[in-house]
C-alpha cells in the first residue's frame, strides 16, 4: 500500500500526471494525452482529448472481460417483499435495449432526460441508457413534490421524462402520476413524452399521445451500442439546494467521473471487482449516483439497491439482514440511519440473528457524524466506522480515511484527512489562512480534481460567483470547520442557509418561498434546529397579514401542507409558529443567526444592529411553544 502523505503530495504537485496515470485504469475509445486544462479557470476541463462512454465502463467492459455472469445489481426490496438479481450481461442487455427505446423517441447525444423514479432497477437502467447514448440524465428525488419537479423541468428542459406508477413508503403508496401531471401543468418548458414503468401496486392511467408504456416500448426496441463522447461531455445534471429557493444544476463531466469514481472504489473503500458494495441511499442524491450506480459498476462490484428503511421494514434488523443475505462487504449510509436503528434497538439485539462477519467497514456521510453514533456503530459492528465528508458538487469525498491507501486512526468527530487531489485549507473572512485549530471557511485550493462539478447547468455566472469569487483561487465549500495538528479536518456547520435533514440537503430559502406563497402570510423566516434523529429539522416563524381572521391552528396546518405540497414530504416541515414581529436590523434584515441561536438554545449576544430588542422576547415564547428555545439549565 502506498503511504497517504506521499500519495496526497504527488496528487497536488502534478495533478495532470497523477490523474493521467489513474486514467489508464479505465476504458477509453481514444486515450487522453492531456490532464487538466486550467486556461479558463475555474471552468477547468479534464482529459479533453479523450473519448469515452460511462455506460461502456459500467457494463460492457465487464461482459467483455469475463464478468458477464457475475451479479451486477441486486434489488433488495422489503417493501414489495422481492429480491431480484441482474448479472452484468442481463443489465447490459436491458440497458442497451432501453437506450434503443430512448433513441426511437428522438433522444441523442446531449439531449436531457429527466428521471423521476423510485428505488427500482428500471431507474438504474434508465440512467445507464442515457449514458450509453451520451444523453444527459437528471434524476429528481421521489420525495420532492410537483413544484420542485417543475422547477427542474424548466431549468434543464428535458425532451423526455422517465417515471414509474408509484413509489412505496412504509404504510403508503406514493402515486407519481398526479405529481408529474401537476409538474407538467406548472412547467413552461415543453416535454415531448413520458415513459412509464407500471408497478403492480398502482396503475398510471396513460395520457394518449404523451405517455408510453415501458414494457411495450422495450418489447419493440432494438439494442444499441455505446456512443463515444468527449471526456468533457456532461454525464448528468443533479440539482442541489443553495441559499436561494432556486436549486443549482450541478453538472458532471464523463471522463472525470469515470476515472475518479473507479479510483475511489479501491483507494477509499478498498473493494475489488466481485465484492458486494451497498450504499443505503437513494438514486436521487449524489451518493446514489456515485455509489449505488456508477462507482461499484465501474469497478466490477455487485451493487445493492435497497428499497426500504433502516427501521420498520420490517424491524431494526433490516440492515443486518441485507448484509447477511447479500454478503455485503462495505456499507455506506448516513448517520441518521444508524441513529434510527439505535433508537429502536439500543442494545443491538437484532444483530444476534444475523451473520454480518463479511462486513469489512461502514462508511458514513451526508451530515456530521456525532461521536456517540460512531462509537455505537463501532461497538456493535466491530468494524472500522469511517466518517467521510463530501458534497453533490464534488461527487466523492473531499476528506476520508482512505482504507485502500493507508488506514489511519479514526478520530471521532472528524472525517479524517484530505483525499488525494484536494488541497483543503481554512480561511478567515479576509481570505487569510487561520492558525491550526482555528475555525473558518473550509475551502479547496484550485484546481479541483477530476469528477468534481464542471459548471452549473445554464448558470455559468452563478457557478463562478457562488463558489469561486469570495475566495479567489479557491473553491468555497459552504462548510465551516477547522484542521488540527495532525491534518484531521473537522466539519462543524454550514456557512449558508442550507440545512441537513436526515442526510438530505435542503434550502430554508425554498421553504420561505413556499410559506410566502400562502395568501395569509406577510413575512416569514425558516431556520434549522437540532434534532436527535434527523440531525436538523426546519422551523418556521410567520407573520400573518393584518386582515387574517382564521384561527392560528388552521393557518399553521395549511402552512405545513403548503410546504409538503410545494417541496415535498422530505422537507419534514412540521414546526411553525405565528409571531407578531421578526427581529430585524435597523436596515430591515431579519436576524436569522440570532433566531437560530435562540431556537437551538445556544449562547447568543444581543446584536448591536437590532432595531427593537423587545421582539426577541415574543419570538422566544413562540419558539418555546414548539418545545424549542429551552431555558439554559
Ligand atoms: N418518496 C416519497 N416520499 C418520501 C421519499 C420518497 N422517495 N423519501 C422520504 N419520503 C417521505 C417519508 O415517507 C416521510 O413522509 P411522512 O412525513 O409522511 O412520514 C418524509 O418524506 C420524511 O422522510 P425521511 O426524512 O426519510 O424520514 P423518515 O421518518 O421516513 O425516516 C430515516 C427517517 C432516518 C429512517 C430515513 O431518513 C433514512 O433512512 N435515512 C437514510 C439516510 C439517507 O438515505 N440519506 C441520503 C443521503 S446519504
Ligand atoms: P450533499 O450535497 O447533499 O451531499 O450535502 C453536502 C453537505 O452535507 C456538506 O456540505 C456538509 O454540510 C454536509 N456533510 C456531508 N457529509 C458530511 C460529513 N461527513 N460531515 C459533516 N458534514 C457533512
Amino acid at each position: 500500500m502506498a503511504d497517504y502523505q506521499t500519495e496526497h503530495q504527488r496528487s497536488l504537485a502534478d495533478p495532470s500526471a497523477y490523474w493521467l496515470e489513474r486514467a489508464r485504469d479505465v476504458h477509453w475509445f481514444k486515450s487522453p494525452t492531456r490532464g487538466i486544462d486550467t486556461s479558463r479557470s475555474p471552468y477547468n476541463t479534464w482529459f479533453d482529448d479523450g473519448e469515452i462512454n460511462a455506460c461502456y465502463n459500467a457494463l460492457d467492459v465487464h461482459v467483455e472481460n469475463g464478468r458477464g455472469e457475475q451479479p451486477a445489481l441486486i434489488h433488495d426490496s422489503p417493501v414489495t417483499d422481492s429480491h431480484t438479481t441482474f448479472s452484468y450481461r442481463q443489465l447490459r442487455d436491458q440497458v442497451a435495449r432501453f437506450a434503443g427505446v430512448l433513441r426511437s423517441r428522438g433522444i441523442e447525444r446531449g439531449d436531457r432526460v429527466l428521471i423521476y423514479m423510485p428505488m427500482i432497477p428500471q431507474a438504474v437502467i434508465a440512467v445507464l441508457a442515457c449514458a450509453r447514448l451520451g444523453a444527459i440524465h437528471s434524476v429528481v428525488f421521489g420525495g420532492f413534490a410537483a413544484r420542485e419537479l417543475a422547477v427542474r423541468i424548466n431549468d434543464c428542459s428535458p425532451k423526455l421524462i422517465v417515471s414509474a406508477s408509484c413509489g412505496i413508503e412504509p404504510g403508503r403508496v406514493v402515486e407519481y402520476q398526479p405529481l408529474v401531471n401537476d409538474a407538467l401543468q406548472i412547467a413552461t418548458a415543453g416535454v415531448s413524452g413520458c415513459i412509464v414503468f407500471q408497478r403492480p401496486q398502482s396503475h398510471w392511467a396513460m395520457t394518449p399521445g404523451r405517455d408510453l408504456d415501458w414494457d411495450a416500448e422495450m418489447a419493440e426496441a432494438e439494442a444499441v451500442e455505446c456512443v463515444p463522447v468527449n471526456s468533457t461531455h456532461p454525464l448528468y445534471i443533479l440539482y442541489t439546494s443553495g441559499t436561494t429557493g432556486s436549486p443549482k444544476g450541478v453538472v458532471k463531466d464523463t471522463g472525470g467521473t469515470v476515472v475518479s469514481l473507479k479510483w475511489t472504489m479501491s483507494a477509499i473503500y478498498n473493494v475489488q471487482p466481485g465484492d458486494v458494495y451497498w450504499a443505503a441511499s437513494d438514486i436521487g442524491w449524489v451518493v446514489g449516483h456515485s455509489y449505488i450506480i456508477y462507482g461499484p459498476l465501474f469497478k466490477g462490484c455487485t451493487t445493492v439497491m435497497y428499497e426500504g428503511k433502516p427501521v420498520g421494514t420490517p424491524d431494526a434488523g433490516a440492515f443486518w439482514r441485507v448484509i447477511e443475505q447479500n454478503r455485503v462487504k462495505v456499507l455506506f449510509t448516513a448517520p441518521t440511519a444508524f441513529r434510527a436503528i439505535k433508537r429502536v434497538d439500543p442494545e443491538g439485539s437484532f444483530l444476534q440473528h444475523y451473520d454480518i462477519s463479511g462486513l469489512q467497514a461502514l462508511y458514513l456521510a451526508g451530515e456530521r457524524c456525532d461521536p456517540d453514533t460512531l462509537q455505537w456503530a463501532q461497538d456493535k459492528l466491530k468494524v472500522p466506522v469511517i466518517d467521510h465528508w463530501w458534497q453533490t458538487e464534488t461527487g466523492y469525498s473531499i476528506c476520508a480515511n482512505c482504507q485502500g491507501i493507508e488506514p489511519m486512526p479514526v478520530v471521532p468527530g472528524s472525517p479524517s484527512v484530505a483525499v488525494p487531489g484536494y488541497d483543503v485549507q481554512i480561511l478567515d473572512e479576509d481570505g487569510t489562512r487561520v492558525a491550526t485549530g482555528d475555525i473558518g471557511s473550509i475551502v479547496v485550493k484550485l484546481p479541483l480534481p477530476p469528477g468534481t462539478f464542471i459548471n452549473l447547468w445554464g448558470a455559468e455566472a452563478r457557478y463562478k460567483s457562488g463558489y469561486f469569487d469570495h475566495f479567489p483561487g479557491y473553491y468555497e465549500t459552504g462548510d465551516a470547520g477547522f484542521i488540527d495538528d495532525d491534518g484531521y479536518v473537522f466539519v462543524m456547520a454550514r456557512t449558508d442557509d442550507v440545512i441537513n435533514v436526515a442526510g438530505h440537503r435542503l434550502s430554508t430559502g425554498a421553504m420561505e418561498e413556499a410559506l410566502s406563497n400562502h395568501p395569509d402570510v406577510a413575512e416569514c423566516a425558516v431556520m434549522g434546529v437540532h434534532d436527535e434523529l434527523k440531525g436538523q429539522l426546519p422551523v418556521g416563524l410567520v407573520i400573518l397579514n393584518d386582515g387574517c381572521t382564521k384561527p392560528h391552528e388552521q393557518v399553521k396546518a395549511e402552512l405545513i401542507k403548503q410546504v409538503r405540497d410545494d417541496i415535498g414530504p422530505v422537507a419534514a416541515f412540521k414546526l411553525v409558529a405565528v409571531v407578531d414581529k421578526l427581529p430585524k436590523t435597523r436596515s430591515g434584515k431579519i436576524l436569522r443567526g440570532t433566531l437560530r441561536s435562540i431556537a437551538n438554545s445556544t449562547e447568543w449576544n444581543m446584536p448591536a444592529t437590532i432595531e427593537d430588542p423587545s421582539v426577541l422576547e415574543d419570538v422566544t415564547q413562540s419558539l418555546r411553544s414548539l418545545g424549542l428555545a429551552r431555558e439554559p439549565s
